[in-house]
């Protein structure tokens, strides 16, 4: 073999793909999504008495967790939660369209917020819209 063909004295390691998450910004984008979106159902007369405990911090936290490891982020969520389950666990409240709605109006407006690329944008929004009309359990009226 010729000095020419020899391979290369430190062959490059194949690189990990890069996830979505880290392409978004790692935690501090989806802490700031999930911050965002919380502010609005703070204020929110149909979701809000949904959350059963008085402070949103730890519901904001699980939905973190989960949409960190959703995205390729780390798998805390399910560490700590066990398989997702989103549909069981959503069957408890009354998610109707209305509910559905005001959901992606505060989630549309968190994303707004965090000013991603167009296809990050496309993306991610495509997902929540599909996993929040997944959510609906009733179509029936208000039995609040
Ligand atoms: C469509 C309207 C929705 C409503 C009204 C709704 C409402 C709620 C409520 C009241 C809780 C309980 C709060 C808590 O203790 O964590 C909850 C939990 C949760 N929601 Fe939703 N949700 C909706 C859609 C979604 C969607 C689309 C996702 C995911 C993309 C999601 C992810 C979660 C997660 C991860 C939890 C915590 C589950 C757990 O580990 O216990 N939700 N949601």
């Amino acid at each position: 073999m010729t000095e020419d063909s020899a391979p290369p004295a430190v062959s490059p390691r194949p690189r990990e793909p890069i996830t979505f998450y880290e392409e978004v910004g790692g935690h501090d984008t989806f802490v700031r999504l999930v911050d965002t979106f919380y502010a609005g159902v703070a204020e929110d007369e149909v979701l809000r008495p949904m959350y059963p405990e008085e402070d949103l911090g730890p519901a904001a936290h699980r939905l973190t967790m989960f949409l960190e490891q959703y995205w390729g982020g780390p798998t805390t969520y399910s560490e700590q939660r066990g398989h997702p389950r989103l549909r069981m666990r959503h069957m408890p409240f009354h998610v109707d369209p209305d509910a559905r709605d005001r959901w992606l109006g505060h989630m549309r407006h968190a994303v707004d917020e965090l000013d991603l690329a167009p296809l990050h944008e496309t993306t991610l929004w495509d997902y929540l819209q599909r996993a929040a009309f997944a959510m609906v359990n009733t179509f029936e009226g208000p039995a609040r």
